[in-house]
């Protein structure tokens, strides 16, 4: 089954967001497949947001998300990497609509409080990045009341 890689933001473990957050994905029926608290340091982040590397916000960026520790995550479920992105909202927060995320918590587009892989070919390299030593293989017992 499809996964994405999802990301709670310094800004988002510092607010206390971090169950507000898991409990969106999990009321939605998306399974919980690998979580970590983690700080990560300038090259990983650089790393992370390589395809950002020519925007002359990308050092701001940077800075952000080696400000605190970050909550990484892998969700699962069928379209979970575009239905994540609605659920995160639109990136800027001026923008996101209330229910969202995003729409919800934030106010400026560099403190969103959450980053969701863009594509199944991101989420791949995503995951691959932020859990190298893989992630839980198990199966929800409520999935026949999730899926038809
Ligand atoms: P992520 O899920 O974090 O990848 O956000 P996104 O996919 O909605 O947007 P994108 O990948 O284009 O940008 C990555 C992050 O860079 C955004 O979430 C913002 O935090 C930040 N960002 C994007 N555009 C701007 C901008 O114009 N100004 C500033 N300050 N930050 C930006
Ligand atoms: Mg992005």
């Amino acid at each position: 089954m499809e996964q994405t890689f999802i990301m709670i933001k310094p800004d988002g473990v510092q607010r206390g967001l971090v169950g507000e957050i898991i409990g969106r994905f999990e009321k939605k029926g998306f399974s919980l497949k690998g979580l970590k608290l983690v700080s990560v340091d300038r090259p990983f982040a650089e790393k992370h947001y390589a395809d950002l590397s020519a925007k002359p916000f990308f050092s701001g960026l940077v800075d952000y998300i080696i400000s605190g520790p970050v909550v990484a995550m892998v969700w699962e479920g069928k379209g979970v990497v575009t239905t994540g992105r609605k659920i995160i909202g639109a990136t800027n927060p001026a923008e996101s609509a209330p229910g969202t995320i995003r729409g919800d918590f934030a106010i400026d587009i560099g403190r969103n409080v959450i980053h969701g892989s863009d594509s199944v070919e991101s989420s791949r390299k995503e995951i691959a990045l932020w859990f190298p030593e893989g992630i839980v293989s198990w199966q929800s017992s409520v999935h026949p009341w999730i899926y038809e």
